[in-house]
Formats: C-alpha cells, structure tokens, sequence
C-alpha cells in the first residue's frame, strides 16, 4: 500500500511537472510560461525583409539588446506564389528563422493572420486570391474563409510537424490570428462579427497549446486576448480583466513613403512610453519594428511605400545598431528586469508629487521594492522629491529606482551617437545601355478591347507595368494644324504613376502620391496630321494594403482621356479602341539577367544614353572585400528598378522628393500626432541596400537598372556604410 502511495505520489509530481514545464497561459497580470510570470520584450523582425545570412546576426543583436521574444507575421504572398504551390525556401524559409530564434534562446510570437498589414504588397495577400470567384476579403464570405483556414492550417501543422510550440518544446509561445480588424468591425457590422467569432474559434480550434492574440481588436472572444498597437498603450485595457494589459505594436517611427519625409521617433519618447506602459500595469511590449530591415523585389505595400523599411528602428535597415535608441532601451530592459519581482507579485500605491508629477511604487511580500517617478511636463525639466530624497527629471521623462532607493535610469538620459556615414567602395561602373522602345498595337501578345481597363485585372500584378495604346487621325483642316497651338491630352489615372508617349517620343510623366494616388496629366502634344500613336505606360508602385476592402482598388488609366483644342472643343479617347500590353519588353527577354543579356543590342561609350526614359543599363562590378553592409546610392537616377545578379533588389524612386513638412516635431520629448519628418526637400530615398549574400565571394556580379524616366547611371555609386 505504502509503495503505491508512493509511485502515485510520484506520478503525480511528473504530471505537474510536465505541466509546468510545457505550458503558456495568462492570468490579468502577465504570460505565464512554465508556471511563471514574465515581463516580455518584444520586437518585430521580419522574416523576408533581411536574408537568411543576416538572421543569426540581427537574432544576437536582439538577444543583446534585452529582448525575451522576436515578432513576425507570416507572409502568404511569399509562400503560395500561386494557388496550392508553396514555397518556405530561402527568405521565405520560416522554420529555419524560428529555429534560429530557438538557437539563441529566444521566445517566437508568430502573426500568422494572414492577413498582415505590415506595409506589404496587398497586405500580404497573394495577388491571385483577389480574383477567385466570389470573394470578399476580411469578411463573413465562403471564399475568402476557405483560404484563411487553409493557409493558417498549413502554418500550423508546420510549426507543429517540426515541434515549434512551446508546449512541444519550441519557441513560440503566443501566436495571432486577423489584425487590426477592431476599426473594419466597426465600421462593416454584422459581417464583421460573425467573421470574428469565426475566426477566434478556427484559430483556438487548432490547439496549439499557447496563446492567440487579435491586436487592435477590442471584441476578440475569449480566450484570445486582445492588445494595443500604438505610439503609447498606457491607457488601455483588455477587454476582460482576467487577461493580462500587452501591447503587440510600439511603433519606434514609422514607414516611408516616396514622396514624403522619412518618419522617426526618439529614443527618449520611446523608452518613456514603455515604462508608462510598465508603470501602469503592463507585461508585454513589442516594438514595431525593432529591425524593419528592406522591402525586396516589388513587396512593398502602399502605394508608394519605399522600398526601405529601416523604421528608425532600434537594428537599421542594413542591421546595424541604430544609436542612441539601441543603447537606450538595452538599457531600459535590464532596469525593467531587475523591478520585475517587484512589478509581477506586488501591489502598486500611486502617490502625486505634485502638477505633472507623480510616483508608481511596487512592493511585493518578499520585500522586492521599485518605483518609477514621473514628470509629464512636456516643457520643463524639475527637482522633485521623493521620501526625503531629491531627484533630477528631465521633462517627458520618468525615473526608475529598481531599489527605491536609486535612479538608476532616467527615459530622457542619453548618450550622444555620431551619425553614421557611407563611403564610396565603387563608383567607375562600365556602363551598357540599351533603350526599350514604346510598343505598338501590332506587336505580340498586344491584346485589344473597348475603353479603359484596370491594371491589376490585366497584370495579375506580375509586373509593375502595363501598356495602353490608342491612335488618333488627325485631319488636315484641324485648326491647331494651322494655328501651331497644340491640343491638350488630359489623362485621369487611378495610379501610381505615368508615362506619355506621342509617336514614340516621350511626352509627359505624372504620379501621384501618399495622400492621393490618382493622377491627371494634362501636356500639350504634337499631333501631325495623319494617324498619331498615343502610348501610355502606367506603373503600379505597390498594391494596396490597409482600408475597409482594399482588395477592390484600382489601379490604372481608367479615364477619362479626353484631347481639348481640337475642332470639335473636346475629344473623349476614354471608349475607344484600346491596345494593351502587359510588361515591359526587357522583362520579357529577363534582361535583368545575364541568361538574357545577349537578347539585345548594347551600346557604350559615347553612345551610352544618359537621360533618357525606358532605358536599361547594365555593368559588373566586383565584390568589395569586408563584411560592412552595402548600399547603391542611387541620387543620380529618376524612377525605376534594380537588379544584382538577376535578384531584385527593389524600386528605386530617388527621383520623388520628400514634400511636406519636417522639423516641427519635439525630437527630445513629446511625440506629437503629426509625426516626426526628416529628410524634406530630399530624395524620400536615396540609398538601397544590396545584400553581402547576394554577391558572387571575390567575383564579378551583373548589375543591371531599369530606369522609367531618364537618369545618368555614371553617377551610381556603391557605398559602404563606416560605423
Ligand atoms: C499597424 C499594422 C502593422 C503596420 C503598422 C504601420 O497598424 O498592424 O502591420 O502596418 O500599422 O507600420
């Protein structure tokens, strides 16, 4: 009997001790992994946007910079290029990112969604999802369900074939389902919560055995816990208070777009945020992102999003240290993580010190003792003091005392950085220039219809470029024929941009931009009399990826294209005979490779053109030696893209200055609404990352730019960043 007891007793201790070992839960202060509770840095770090080469550097980086969990969505688009193939090689090799994770320690929260957001093409969607019949996206519809539940079927299985939940013994310790659907549930109703409820049950149904999250998503059902994406998350709360206060996104700056200021965040905002956030009984910060890292090929969403997504993130794009901000919230974690017994187990008394100031103190029944003071003022700095002590805050700034004793860290104390520099490692490219000639109706593959199509449904976005050609008989009696005055071609686009040719001359270029990404040309053109060819290049510049049904933008010339000053007053080109061509010819003929080089007739020299629209150029160069990152400085070009070694490096778009307003924001303190722009009057980028894995070791690499609107390639210039 006494042995039975015994080897009951026994069993009893294994069963709790598997549990414990193997399990992620909640409770309303934090997660709990393994039967603890745990203060979680977090930060987002895109699988697809660095390569796999750079992975283990960027995880190390995070691990030294005080991180406990990386962050990433999963990208669809990338992984079933078309319906049923899928794909998990190299950038795209998820497992191996998480196992690197794993390898060095660290947690996973994987963002399955798959809807993504994550300024990428069409939110991460694959294109060809928009056009299976029926559907509607994000919503109540069959269609688009089907393909949710078996794209994030697919992941999971994955994760779980190769032991990757936590409670298998891996990594992830949390996943999410949707994102950001809270403000389209609102705004769409019914529909909308019936897709909730459909989707929270699917993902709990997958039994993962951790926990799933819906950000931004205030009526996630239990037991997915809902969380805050934002600049600051202070005040808000989870919709139960049985689960724990997390914020999934602390966004360090935010994306670019061509055309605008490139945006940044301080690091003494950002660290004031968190421990805001920590103060007022928070667990889990993500910092979106802590390396954006670059939106390769033709990824970015948008429109318009640069093919940067550097983010002023703490990792730059190129994955180096970002400093001060780096150093700051490094420092920032192991302060958090000393008051974390006190903060996890204690009770909090909230004591005023007087206007704007204020203190948070934690005690727990060990005797663990932290407190944060606080001074909200955003102008002045102020002594204050506390228990008989005196301390030094700096406006907008809060001071941890890990002891209650000491300030050990202030938010608003920084160490100055040097900026960072590039040098020049090549510049004297050969140049090899070949221009592509504007296309006509009679050529192959040319397809003909009635009036003016959407882009999107005629390139199925497998290329940014799609061609639209009409003719025109001008007739000898015309007035404008005689008087010289040349009509008016009026173009109305629904984007992103636009070219215009008049019997194969270029006539005019257009764009539109962030807040607008219609256009309209109006140039007056040079009609002979006799028959004129009018050719219109229209180029997408990323497809849409956030708004109520974003799937159903357009893109393209869809008119109306009317010629005034003609005769009759107004000429409607908009439902006539068009001509389509999808693509460039030097896509086509893969010209970005050196397979496809010999397909055309190369010149050099004196013959080079320079400042010339539709030209593509190439060259070698060689590997420069080292293992510092490596850019293109791109300032001598208009608009286009670029390829190294028949890799796509992205658009270029040095050509669109950054507009609109820079420097009316407090980059010490507080982080105003508008944001905070740098770079005004600039190319919005210049630069373009140029990954070391991508180069032939001690060779000679092809190199080849397409460039849409005119550019002098002999003023690119490889660089190196000097840190
Ligand atoms: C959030 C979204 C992210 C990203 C971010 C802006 O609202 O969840 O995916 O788009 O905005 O960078």
């Amino acid at each position: 009997m006494k042995r039975l007891c015994l080897m009951v007793l026994c069993f009893l201790y294994w069963l709790h001790h598997q549990a414990v070992k193997a399990s992620v839960t909640y409770d309303q202060k934090a997660i709990i992994v393994n039967g603890q509770r745990k203060i979680l840095f977090s930060g987002s770090i895109h699988y697809p946007r660095s390569t796999p080469e750079m992975w283990p550097g960027l995880i190390q980086k995070a691990k030294e910079g005080g991180l406990d969990v990386i962050q990433t969505y999963v990208f669809w688009s990338g992984h079933e290029p078309s319906p049923g193939n899928y794909y998990f090689g190299d950038r795209y090799d998820l497992v191996r990112f998480i196992k690197v994770v794993q390898q060095a320690g660290l947690y996973v929260h994987l963002r399955i969604g798959p809807y993504v957001c994550a300024e990428w093409n069409l939110g991460g969607f694959p294109v060809w999802l928009k056009f299976v019949p029926g559907i509607s996206f994000r919503t109540d519809n069959e269609p688009f369900k089907a393909a949710m539940q078996k794209f994030t079927e697919k992941i999971v299985y994955m994760m779980k074939a190769e032991k990757l939940f936590q409670t298998q013994g891996g990594p992830i310790i949390l996943s999410q389902i949707e994102n950001e659907y809270g403000p389209i549930e609102w705004e769409i109703g019914a529909p909308g919560k019936a897709y909730t409820s459909w989707a929270a049950k699917m993902a709990v149904g997958l039994n993962t055995g951790v926990p799933w999250i819906m950000c931004k998503h205030e009526t996630a059902p239990d037991s997915v816990i809902d969380t805050c994406n934002g600049y600051y998350c202070e005040n808000f709360y989870p919709n139960k208070n049985y689960k724990p206060k997390m914020w999934t996104e602390n966004w360090t700056g935010w994306c670019s777009f061509f055309g605008t200021g490139v945006n940044v965040r301080s690091a003494e905002d950002t660290a004031f945020s968190v421990v805001k956030f920590i103060q007022k009984g928070g667990s889990f910060v993500n910092y979106y992102m802590y390396h954006g890292g670059t939106n390769f090929e033709r990824t970015s969403g948008g429109p318009f999003i640069t093919t940067s997504y550097d983010y002023d993130a703490p990792l730059d794009e190129f994955g180096l240290y970002n400093e001060p901000k780096f150093g700051h919230l490094r420092d920032l974690h192991k302060v958090i993580k000393q008051c974390e017994p006190a903060l996890l187990n204690g009770v909090v008394e909230v004591i005023s010190l007087g206007n704007n100031l204020e203190a948070h103190v934690f005690r727990a029944g060990n005797g663990a003792c932290a407190a944060f003071i606080a001074n909200y003022d955003t102008k002045s700095a102020v002594k204050v003091s506390f228990w008989n002590m005196q301390f030094d805050l700096p406006r907008w700034s809060i001071s941890i005392l890990p002891d209650c004793k000491t300030a050990t860290y202030n938010t608003a104390w920084i160490a100055q950085s040097t900026p960072k520099k590039w040098t020049s490692v090549w510049s004297v490219f050969e140049w090899h220039s070949y221009i592509e000639y504007p296309p006509w109706a009679t050529e192959q593959d040319a397809i003909t219809g009635n009036g003016l199509w959407e882009q999107v449904g005629m390139t199925k976005d497998t290329t940014d470029y799609l061609w639209y050609m009409t003719d025109i008989t001008i007739d000898q009696n015309e007035g404008f024929v005689k008087s010289g005055k040349w009509p008016v071609l009026n173009v109305n686009s629904a984007g992103h941009a636009l070219q215009v040719f008049i019997n194969g001359q270029h006539a005019g270029t257009a764009y539109g931009g962030e807040t607008n990404p219609r256009l309209k040309l109006s140039q007056a053109v040079n009609l002979k009399p006799g028959i004129n060819k009018i050719t219109l290049l229209s180029a997408s510049v990323g497809l849409p990826h956030v708004g109520v049904h974003y799937e159903t933008w357009n893109v393209g010339v869809l008119g109306p294209v009317t010629l005034d000053g003609v005769n009759e007053g107004t000429r409607d080109l908009s439902h006539w005979k068009w001509h389509y061509k999808v693509g460039l010819k030097g896509e086509g003929l893969s010209l970005f490779t050196e397979h496809g080089t010999e397909a055309v007739e190369w010149v050099q020299g004196n013959s080079l053109a320079k400042k010339t629209a539709l030209t593509w150029y190439k060259t070698y160069f060689k590997t420069p030696d080292g293992n510092d990152p490596l850019a293109l400085d791109m300032i001598s070009m208009g608009k286009g893209q670029v390829w190294i070694n028949g890799r796509s490096i992205g658009r270029h778009w040095p050509g669109y200055k950054a507009g609109g307003k820079c420097g009316d924001c407090d980059y010490a303190g507080y982080y105003v609404d508008t944001k905070c722009k740098t770079n005004c009057g600039q190319p919005t980028q210049r630069w373009y990352h140029v990954p070391r894995s991508w180069l032939k070791p001690g060779g000679w690499n092809y190199f080849v730019v397409f460039e849409e609107w005119g550019g002098d390639p002999t003023g690119i210039n490889l660089v190196k960043r000097h840190w």
